[in-house]
């Protein structure tokens, strides 16, 4: 069989055989300066060849590699001579593949594990003789295969790591890429460079003129539209695809009424005044006001906000002419997610909005720029690109807005109340700290009244409710614990400057059992 052409390299391909850890794996990459692509294990040979990666790493997995249905890759990809390490899993597959015997055992090692390394190998090179390690595990390869030694050992196993010197094939049972196995970056480091040659040529400087020439490529001279929400991920679209596309770049905001204090001028001035690109603005505050009059439930709130959305959408893209492209801030994880092994279809929680129906319904084509990146890397982008940090370091809003902040109806007098005490709790937390240290901090509006005095007098207000999360990807979070003293602080000037509450309280649930968002 032919081997890898001798064609420009480009990063490491991370197969996925289903970890809780392979976007970690694919950042711990990243963070030197390597590229990574995390893909299927249905990956085809020739795919792999036309990619030219530098080496492959293959993920753990929650199979054994004795079920009937587990995830195994196209063997051959072993003889195109490229480095490999696989891990957990991985390695556990690579063993089986190559003839050696995996021991299904009874007995799991999980956590903490001392290994002792064998390091006159490449992939062990500079590290103690022995550390601890984070194992995750139940079969183990006992029988090792032709062509392989054992390179590191733990109580539990004589083959904690092996190794085939001709084929530049690893393997370790442990996980390198989590921070409990102390050596792990460098593990990984010795081979990124040592095994693999990578160059560490991934940057986002690098990213932005790559991106700039590919969607030039893409989009040739046609007309591309691009809807902005004021986030950080379409505002970075919005500014990478003006710089490849300048007047070509049409970009639609969409004033749904339910923004935040100040949201409608900050996104004019940044892309009439700063930018200069074509913005069209589709006033339709009254539009949604009006359909979504009289309504409580939070899935027809939901469903009526995404539907009048693509209506508003669709009406005002009718007025770029020539426009064959549809730019959305889609990013990794999302290309992950949608392409993961045992990705099956979730259970709906909430119907979230986005506007996956548009390019459908437009007939127009997609353009991704960021679907290479993490949010972190999007932010570096931003910043490369001469955004500022207050733009770059915003925390994420849904796209149905304060309406999902809002329990029970939504008026406009109800929306203004909340947005003044939003307003409030960003401040008080952007002053102190809080908000760089969380996922999201907001206020929510909810369908309570209760008795309260000011001054003599009796009042029978509404209550704002703080939250406060955690979280590394929205998915799961944690309540946090802000100081006394800051939501004190919050709640003073709540109380005093917005009319019509007269009482703060602070949501401590986790996600889950609870949501982020209330509706
Ligand atoms: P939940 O409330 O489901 O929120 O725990 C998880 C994360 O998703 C955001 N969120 C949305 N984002 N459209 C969005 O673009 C939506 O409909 C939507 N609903 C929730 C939420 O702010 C949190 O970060």
């Amino acid at each position: 069989m032919s081997k890898i052409a001798n064609r420009d390299k480009e990063g490491i391909l991370v197969i996925d055989f289903g970890s809780q850890y392979v976007q970690l794996i694919a950042r711990r990459i990243r963070e030197n300066k390597v590229h990574s692509t995390v893909v299927p294990p249905t990956i085809s040979i020739d795919r792999i060849r036309e990619i030219n990666p530098y080496g492959i790493i293959l993920s753990g997995g929650p199979s054994s590699v004795y079920d009937r249905s587990a995830p195994s890759f196209d063997p051959r990809v072993l003889e195109l001579g490229l480095p490999i390490l696989g891990i957990c899993y991985g390695m556990q597959l690579l063993g089986r593949l190559a003839g050696g015997n995996i021991l299904k055992s009874g007995k799991r090692e999980y956590g903490r594990t001392e290994v002792k390394f064998d390091r006159r190998n490449p992939l062990f090179r500079g590290i103690s003789p022995a550390s601890v390690t984070w194992m995750s595990h139940r079969d183990k390869v006992d029988g090792l295969p032709d062509g392989f030694r054992a390179i590191g050992k733990s109580d539990n196993t004589k083959c904690a790591a092996f190794m085939n010197y001709k084929k530049n094939i690893y393997g370790v049972q442990f996980h390198p890429e989590v921070v409990h196995t102390v050596n792990g970056k460098k593990i990984l480091k010795n081979f990124l460079f040592g095994i693999c040659g990578c160059k560490r040529t991934w940057t986002m400087k690098s990213f932005i003129q790559k991106k700039i020439d590919d969607i030039t490529d893409q989009v040739g001279s046609q007309d591309v539209i691009l809807g902005l929400s004021g986030g950080v991920d379409s505002t970075v679209s919005a500014v990478l695809l003006h710089r490849a596309l300048g007047k070509k770049l049409h970009c639609i905001f969409v004033n749904n009424g339910l923004l935040r204090k100040g949201e409608v001028d900050r996104v004019k001035k940044l892309f009439t005044r700063n930018i200069k690109l074509d913005l069209r603005v589709a006033e339709s505050e009254d539009l949604f006001l009006k359909a979504l009059k009289g309504v409580t439930d939070p899935e027809k709130k939901r469903k009526i906000i995404g539907r009048t959305f693509i209506k508003v959408f669709d009406d005002k893209a009718r007025s770029i002419k020539n426009a064959s492209f549809l730019a959305q801030g889609t990013l990794y994880p999302d290309v992950i997610e949608s392409q993961t092994f045992f990705g099956g279809p979730s259970k709906t929680i909430k119907s979230h909005h986005n506007v996956g129906g548009l390019p459908k319904k437009m007939g127009l084509k997609l353009v991704e720029p960021l679907r290479d990146l993490f949010k972190d890397e999007v932010r570096e982008v931003g910043r490369e690109l001469g955004l500022a940090d207050e733009m770059v370091d915003r925390q994420p809003f849904p796209g149905p807005g304060l309406a999902v902040r809002i329990v029970g109806e939504i008026t406009r007098e109800r929306l203004n109340m909340l947005r003044e005490a939003d307003w409030i709790i960003v401040d008080v937390a952007k002053r102190s700290g809080i908000y760089r240290k969380t996922w999201q901090t907001f206020g929510v509006l909810l369908p309570v009244k209760s008795v309260g005095v000011m001054g003599d007098d009796r009042t029978y207000e509404n209550t704002i409710a703080i939250r406060s999360v955690t979280s590394v990807d929205g998915m799961t979070a944690d309540w946090a614990k802000v100081p006394y003293h800051v939501l004190g602080e919050m709640s003073n000037k709540i109380i005093n400057q917005v009319e019509g509450v007269n009482r703060v309280v602070f949501d401590v649930s986790s996600k889950p059992p609870s949501t982020i968002e209330w509706e």
